[in-house]
């Protein structure tokens, strides 16, 4: 019988070393998770997206640690082969101590081999905070959920010169101070290559374009699920995966079949395609 390994920080560092696109995915539950799992997904998020597609809120403000360790409970024990990263929620890494505490809940109780945080550099103490006391960090840039209320709207970051390059360097700042993955939401695709090509860690992108080393999407925003697509309001990055199973016939397993196209097109570099991707600052183009 085949052994299947864990994943681990170092082979995803492997897998950018070779070229191989990693295929990221959310998931809230044990029935998700074992599909994902199953269809080859490489890291499962536990983000804290769970208050806007499980709670039904309009941000993701209102979630907590206890949120993430519940979620974080039900999936862990499902996943045999893929790297699980949960999310540290709003202020639950406002101080150092918070943030040891909220990461010792999410890796003891959780499940979790690594936490994700939002910001910049002004949070590069509590990532060496953490990443010195053997906590693998990812670190969140680019649109921001959890600064919501400072920013209005959710909209693409980077586009002006000046945040681009402040953005590049947010990431140089973060991988110095022991962050192990960094993850960029909404930037145009020039600047998330540029980010991905200087980066000494493997970044993963959510409408940031094809020349990052992974893609991530929320579960239900692949399925065409989300309250958002519901509600007419997909985002550009976002791709619905149904159709296509559909339309093949696929007996049973469609969301599976669902779930694995899109690990495959991460894969072959298909998915995103332009039309996912946000355009380039001028400074940034070719
Ligand atoms: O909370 C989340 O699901 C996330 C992804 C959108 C990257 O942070």
């Amino acid at each position: 019988m085949e052994t299947i390994k864990p994943l681990h920080v170092a082979e995803l560092r492997k897998m950018r070393e070779a070229g191989e696109k990693i295929a990221c995915l959310t998931a809230y539950d044990a029935s998700f998770a074992l599909l994902e799992d199953r269809a080859g997904v490489d890291v499962v998020l536990i983000g804290d997206s769970l208050g806007m597609v499980i709670h039904g809120g309009n941000t993701t403000t209102p979630v907590t640690v206890d949120d993430i360790v519940y979620h974080s409970k039900a999936v862990a024990p499902h996943l045999k082969r893929a790297f699980l990263i949960a999310d540290l929620p709003f202020l639950s890494y406002a101080t150092l101590d918070r943030a040891l505490d909220s990461s010792q809940r999410l890796m003891q109780q959780g499940g979790a081999k690594m936490v994700k945080l939002e910001g910049g550099r002004e949070q590069a103490s509590i990532v060496e905070y953490l990443s010195v006391r053997g906590v693998p960090v990812c670190a969140h840039l680019g649109l921001q959920p959890q600064f919501i209320h400072k920013m209005g709207a959710f909209k693409v970051q980077g586009r002006e010169d000046a945040a681009a390059e402040a953005m590049l360097h947010d990431a140089k700042v973060l991988a110095e101070a022991g962050a192990d993955l960094l993850l960029l939401e909404c930037i145009p695709a020039g600047l998330g290559a540029r980010i991905t090509a200087e980066s000494p860690v493997p970044v993963i992108g959510i409408g940031a374009g094809a020349g990052v080393d992974g893609q991530i999407l929320v579960l239900q925003d692949l399925l065409g699920i989300s309250p958002q697509v519901t509600l007419g309001r997909t985002p550009r990055f976002v791709k619905n995966y149904m159709p296509g199973a559909v339309a093949r016939g696929e007996k049973g397993g469609l969301i599976e079949a669902a779930i694995a196209d899109y690990v495959r097109e991460v894969k072959s570099g298909a998915y995103p395609a332009p039309e996912h991707c946000f355009d380039l600052p001028a400074s940034i183009k070719p």
